[in-house]
């Protein structure tokens, strides 16, 4: 059996919640940390302030016993051996990653350290934060040998967190000693060693106790910068085959049959090549920004990333005009709209592209009628129920009499819809689809005019606004 390490988990956020729900899960003793009294009381009270897999069953199973939520930082940080620090790292107005959050949590476990503590950064923070934390806790009195700061990033994605925690394709651990790399080894050691895979009530995954989760160890700094290249390289990958997607419908080929061809390559990989309407998110926006500040700031030339943002950019506003192709004007026009999230599987609608699609139909003059099967409540937050904005119950009634639906996030259950129902139920039988859910052949089957990215149907609209005209036709 492995031992059970205390642990608090400061911020209980998407990547902090989750990493202490599984962190209880592998079986440690965890204290979750949120200075949002109301969170925090929600929490004890087994509310789950976030949609996600997996995660109600976790702290069902150890709310209690093997996890506690309290805004106590300091008892906290006494009690623990690690302290993880999840709390958000925002852009600010320049682009870089605002560090306020994680400045305060480490000057305040600074003034609670009282026996060796490892404090881990988990949240996304550029290289040379470990450094700034180091500096903050000396700064506060703690001697050099009673603390370590190591990074230990996350690589989990929303709505599927939990699965991604538990069967990760690795576990990174930066650590420039060897007292806070063997600790930081032996919280992970249910998963490395596969000691975990063998439990009857562990989380389906990938992962076996033949199969376990491997480990990399590296440099504090390195752990740093595996994080954002990461992202800002998966944000990259986005963006390259939307412009191919582009390309494709200028010349009228299909961007999936690309996009297979490109990623049986092995040093390609079939992952994240999905064209659609740009990344959105809580973390690719905001990464890839603080990522291109980070060489900024060391003097060299990261414009490929700038790039990279544009493209992101473009694709919705192209997007917006594949509509307009196909609606001609827009004041007065109802929408049916599935989809709000940045993507399906999550209620998250930070930078989600939908919902600036959503912003610009408004703005335009549209009558929106929205669903979305768990993003509708945070985005009637910000866009409020109207006499032009509506929130319904299902799919249908999104199509119901509209001029056009429009797939926005791709949930799978849009993927699955009636298609006789759905073409009976519209205004005009139009469907704009922003996340390639449906084969153009079976659309065209069915009665639909069908826009989608990247796909021949939609070469075949390229005339009516067009930046592409004057592509020389062979
Ligand atoms: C991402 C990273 O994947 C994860 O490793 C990191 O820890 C946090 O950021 P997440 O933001 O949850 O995770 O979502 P992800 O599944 O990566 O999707 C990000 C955005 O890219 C979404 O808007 C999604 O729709 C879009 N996307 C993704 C595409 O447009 N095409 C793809 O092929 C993949």
């Amino acid at each position: 059996m492995s031992s059970q390490i205390s642990i608090a988990v400061v911020g209980s956020g998407y990547v902090g919640l989750v990493a202490a729900a599984c962190f209880a899960e592998i079986g440690h003793k965890v204290t979750c940390v949120d200075n949002d009294e109301s969170k925090v009381a929600m929490l004890q009270a087994g509310g789950v302030p976030i949609h996600e897999d997996y995660l109600p069953e976790l702290l069902e199973r150890h709310r209690g016993k093997n996890i506690l939520f309290t805004s106590d930082l300091g008892r906290a940080t006494r009690e623990a051996q690690l302290v993880f620090i999840a709390v958000g790292t925002p852009q600010s107005r320049t682009g870089s990653a605002d560090l306020s959050y994680v400045d305060a949590v480490a000057s305040e476990i600074a003034r609670s350290i009282d026996t060796y503590t490892v404090i881990v950064e988990k949240s996304t923070v550029p290289v040379y934060t470990n450094e700034w934390i180091r500096r903050v806790v000396e700064r506060n009195g703690v001697a050099k040998d009673m603390f370590d700061v190591a990074s230990n990033p996350e690589f989990l994605r929303e709505g599927t967190a939990v699965v991604d925690f538990l069967h990760a394709d690795r576990v990174v651990i930066g650590a420039d000693s060897e007292r806070a790399a063997a600790l930081l080894q032996k919280v992970y050691e249910p998963l490395t060693s596969g000691e975990y895979f063998r439990s009857a009530s562990a989380i389906p995954g990938t992962r076996t106790p033949e199969a376990a989760v491997p480990i990399l160890q590296t440099s504090t700094k390195a752990a740093e910068l595996i994080k954002h290249a990461s992202n800002a390289f998966l944000a990259m990958k986005i963006s390259f085959i939307n412009v191919v997607a582009n390309i494709c419908e200028a010349v009228g080929a299909d961007v999936q049959q690309v996009a297979q061809g490109m990623g049986t390559d092995t040093r390609i990989g079939p992952r994240f090549l999905s064209a659609g309407i740009g990344y959105g998110g809580s973390c690719f926006p905001k990464d890839v920004a603080a990522f291109r500040y980070v060489a900024e700031q060391l003097g060299l030339d990261f414009d490929l990333l700038a790039e990279v943002e544009k493209i992101n950019a473009e694709q919705k506003k192209r997007f917006f005009q594949k509509i307009r192709s196909a609606l001609w004007t827009f004041r007065g026009k109802r929408i049916g709209v599935l989809g709000l999230a940045f993507k399906g599987g999550t209620d998250d609608i930070r930078d989600s592209p939908a919902l600036d699609i959503v912003r610009q139909l408004l703005h335009e003059g549209c009558t929106v009628a929205a669903y979305d099967p768990a993003a509708m409540e945070r985005t009637a937050e910000l866009l409020p129920a109207s006499g032009q904005m509506s929130y319904v119950d299902d799919a249908y009634a999104a199509a119901q009499d509209a001029d056009a639906l429009l797939i926005l996030t791709d949930w799978q259950e849009f993927a699955e819809l009636d298609l006789a129902r759905l073409h009976y139920t519209l205004r005009y039988p139009i469907v704009i689809d922003g996340r390639n859910l449906y084969s153009p052949a079976q659309m065209r089957q069915s009665g639909f005019t069908y826009l989608s990215v990247g796909r021949p149907d939609a070469y075949q609209m390229r005339d009516v606004r067009d930046t592409t005209a004057n592509y020389p036709l062979p």
